[in-house]
């Protein structure tokens, strides 16, 4: 069920280019011509911008930037993504992650798909913190009750990432790539990082959540000061703030894609066939661990292949890496 703000954007989402008039739009929503005023007051609030001609009625001419709930309701309502079973728009949480997981352990129909406007306490991987403002970015988070081996964990990241990379690249014409095994890059600037976290049992993942953070209209001078030189958003690369609601819905079709792509087992070949185009690390010296040495791709079940000094080739299951400059 659709808000009363979602359904007035609704009629003028049916309506890109027209004028809508105040009172049809009151007849169709039935509401007074004085309470559609009030409510297109509020959304001009929002970001929104209408045109309003006398006798001929408003037209939207502007969308906000910032994650907007109602808007992507709207949206939803027009391009629907029934792949998620239950999909939450909150302004506000500790973590997405853990509101994911909350509601898998409660029962709540899977796939399902929790979005917030900011994150009081986002959370990045080896605990660290993820910077989540308000009104910048995407925080969302994925819950799944997948009938997987833990083995398939690492790839199905690996997958998302990938699939994501494209999406951007297509979208936005920016050489995205993917840092194993969950970063994504703008030259040598991170602008996202997913998150997978995962409930196993003996020969089983019972729950799955993957968690994805995405730059999208942050600014330079807003990224805390251990970030300053190494993380990007997308507004940043592009020169030009984003519409953070139809990216979110377009970036919702992907996930949904690549995911029924991941279940179906259509995903190894293209994986393995996609990977070196996308691979930030391919053929650089990095050090993870007690290893040193030279990328060599990924193995078929998404393992990092390091090539050491000597030849012998390392493979790392998990695990963070970090690139020697040469
Ligand atoms: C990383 O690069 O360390 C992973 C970052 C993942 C951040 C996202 S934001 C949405 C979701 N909720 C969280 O608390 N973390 C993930």
């Amino acid at each position: 069920m659709q808000s009363t703000k979602a359904a007035i954007i609704s009629a003028f989402l049916d309506n890109p280019l027209a004028f809508v008039s105040g009172a049809d739009l009151g007849e169709q929503l039935n509401l007074s011509r004085v309470s559609i005023w009030n409510h297109l007051e509020q959304l001009k609030a929002d970001g929104f911008m209408f045109n309003a001609i006398r006798n001929k009625g408003y037209r939207m001419e502007q969308e906000p930037t910032a994650l907007h709930a109602e808007l992507l309701q709207a949206l939803l309502t027009h391009a629907p993504c029934p792949f998620f079973k239950s999909l939450r728009i909150l302004d506000s949480i500790d973590s997405t992650n853990s509101s994911a997981s909350d509601l898998l352990a409660a029962q709540e129909p899977a796939p399902l798909c929790v979005l917030a406007q900011q994150q009081t306490g986002g959370r990045g991987r080896r605990g660290r913190i993820w910077h989540s403002p308000p009104g910048r970015n995407l925080y969302l988070s994925i819950g799944l009750r997948p009938a997987l081996s833990p083995a398939r964990l690492q790839t199905i990241t690996l997958w998302t990432g990938l699939r994501m990379a494209m999406f951007l690249r297509n979208s936005f014409a920016l050489p995205v790539m993917v840092k194993w095994p969950n970063d994504l890059y703008v030259q040598d600037r991170k602008i996202a990082g997913i998150l997978t976290e995962a409930k196993v049992d003996a020969e089983q993942t019972r729950e799955l959540v993957i968690g994805i953070g995405l730059n999208v209209n942050i600014q330079p001078h807003e990224l805390p000061d251990d970030l300053q030189s190494s993380a990007s958003s997308l507004a940043i690369m592009k020169g030009h703030p984003l519409n953070a609601s139809r990216l979110a819905h377009a970036l919702l079709q992907i996930l949904a894609d690549a995911l029924g792509d991941y279940f179906a087992g259509a995903y190894e070949d293209e994986l393995c066939r996609l990977w070196p185009e996308f691979d930030y690390l391919n053929g650089h010296m990095v050090s993870a661990d007690a290893i040193t040495g030279r990328v060599q791709g990924i193995t078929r079940t998404g393992s990092l292949r390091i090539q050491r000094p000597d030849g012998s080739i390392a493979v790392l299951h998990s695990g963070e890496v970090s690139l020697k400059r040469q």
